[in-house]
């Protein structure tokens, strides 16, 4: 077994510095893969992980590697503060399904499974046609747009609140409360925002606890009551609290991360416009589009194992204890998985075996809502326009600059009307 990190001090490589975000990424993962696959960062200390099958075979480890790695859900030094600004309004959010392993896990996953299972998807093609083709109508005399905040944040995000129950007037407030709830797990929080944010969730709970009041009065079949019938049938205290801690976690997964899907799509037609004619004409080239989409974009980088005992991952020895960092963004472009991995092929055999949507248990519950909206986009796109071209240059994207998440927050966009 070797030590991690073999790079020289003056060539280091880390994602704790602050310019390693968006695009710098990728050609670090390209050299890492090259030169150290199982690597020590030196500024976070966390081993990551480039090469796909390293990632998968970690994802699936479950006994080795646990989410319960500390990064998500630790105690605050204002914490009896924030407990009692959420008691004023309802439940205090207990543990995150993230954080949790099987077999306690499964007892948590297995409603959201039942009711995701329930929940009859296909009969909301309609809506979210409707919902696609509403928010492009607003732009597309205009010629130009900047396609993340006119279409890839609007769209999800309503058709998301309908299904939870929430006004559609008020379908940004979700946008909003994912976005507060991803910045509460920044590590290096003020006491005093994180007492702010700790206002805003309650006031989320709040709302929610008054939504679910409604849903429960007049059931019908959208998300939110297949999620009161699986996770709160018998109406008690416990019940409540856990549907509340499920509707967060999949209000703040569901956020940003089919946005970036969306927009990374959109860029990737306007850099492949043979695809274009191609996705419009063939349905199963349109699906494959979409899970090209999701591997070269990635939206969701990275997450985080703990090692349970001490390990070895391609001989690289990681002691016990220890945070691993299984980059999906970085196994989904390791080119012995995925050939001229940057190229959008629509004709690989192994199309929908990125780990775009993480493996194993904790697989992303959200995955068919995600790839329908996805393919529903793209083909309302192709069909109502053509020629789509990066308006500003080079200036055209700007990405965000998360350490989890990936994609564009802003995509300047040319078009001709069809
Ligand atoms: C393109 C869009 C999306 C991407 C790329 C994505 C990606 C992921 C990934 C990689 C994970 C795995 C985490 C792990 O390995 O620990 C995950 C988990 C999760 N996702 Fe998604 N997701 C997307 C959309 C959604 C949507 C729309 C929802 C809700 C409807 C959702 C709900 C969740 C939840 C609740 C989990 C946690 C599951 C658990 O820990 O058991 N996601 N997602």
């Amino acid at each position: 077994m070797s030590e991690a990190g073999t790079k020289e001090k003056d060539e280091a490589i880390s994602f704790g510095c602050p310019h390693m975000v968006g695009e710098a990424r990728q050609p670090a993962y390209d050299r890492l893969r090259k030169e150290a696959p199982v690597y020590k960062d030196p500024i976070t200390g966390n081993y990551v992980l480039t090469r796909y099958k390293d990632v998968r075979s970690t994802l699936l480890n479950h006994r080795v590697f646990s989410n319960d790695a500390g990064m998500v859900g630790r105690r605050s030094p204002v914490q009896d503060q924030v407990e009692a600004i959420y008691r004023a309004k309802g439940p205090v959010p207990g543990r995150n399904l993230q954080t949790y392993d099987p077999p306690e896990h499964k007892a948590h996953r297995a409603p959201i499974d039942r009711a995701f299972d329930h929940w009859k998807l296909e009969q909301l093609r309609g809506f979210i046609k409707e919902q696609a083709d509403r928010f492009i109508d607003a732009f597309i005399d205009q010629g130009e747009v900047e396609f993340v905040s006119a279409y890839a944040i609007p769209f999800p995000n309503l058709v998301f609140a309908d299904q939870l129950g929430v006004a559609h007037e008020d379908y940004l407030l979700l946008k909003h409360w994912a976005d507060i709830a991803v910045e509460e797990i920044n590590p290096v929080l003020t006491p005093e925002r994180e007492l702010e944010i700790a206002h805003i969730l309650a006031g989320m709970v709040e709302y929610f606890q008054r939504v679910i009041k409604a849903t429960r009065a007049n059931p019908d079949d959208r998300l939110l009551s297949h999620l009161i019938a699986t996770v709160d049938p018998d109406e008690t205290d416990e019940g409540l609290a856990e549907l509340l801690i499920v509707i967060r976690a999949i209000v703040v997964a569901a956020g940003d991360t089919t946005t970036f899907g969306l927009g990374g799509g959109m860029r990737l037609l306007v850099e492949n416009p043979h695809l274009v004619a191609e996705i419009r004409d063939d349905h199963d080239k349109l699906l494959a589009f979409v899970e090209e989409t999701l591997r070269i974009v990635s939206p969701v980088q990275t997450l985080f194992r703990k090692a349970r005992e001490d390990v070895e991952i391609g001989g690289v020895a990681i002691p016990k204890g220890s945070i691993i960092e299984a980059r999906y963004g970085a196994g989904d472009l390791d080119p012995e998985a995925f050939p001229c991995p940057y190229a959008v092929d629509l004709t690989r055999e192994n199309i929908k075996n990125h780990v775009g949507f993480g493996v194993g248990p904790h697989a992303c519950p959200g995955m068919v809502l995600a790839r329908t909206e996805m393919e529903i986009t793209f083909k309302a796109l192709v069909d109502r326009m053509d020629n789509f071209r990066a308006a500003r240059g080079m200036d055209s994207y700007e990405y965000a600059t998360s350490y989890i998440a990936h994609g564009p927050v802003k995509a300047y966009i040319a078009f001709d009307r069809r």
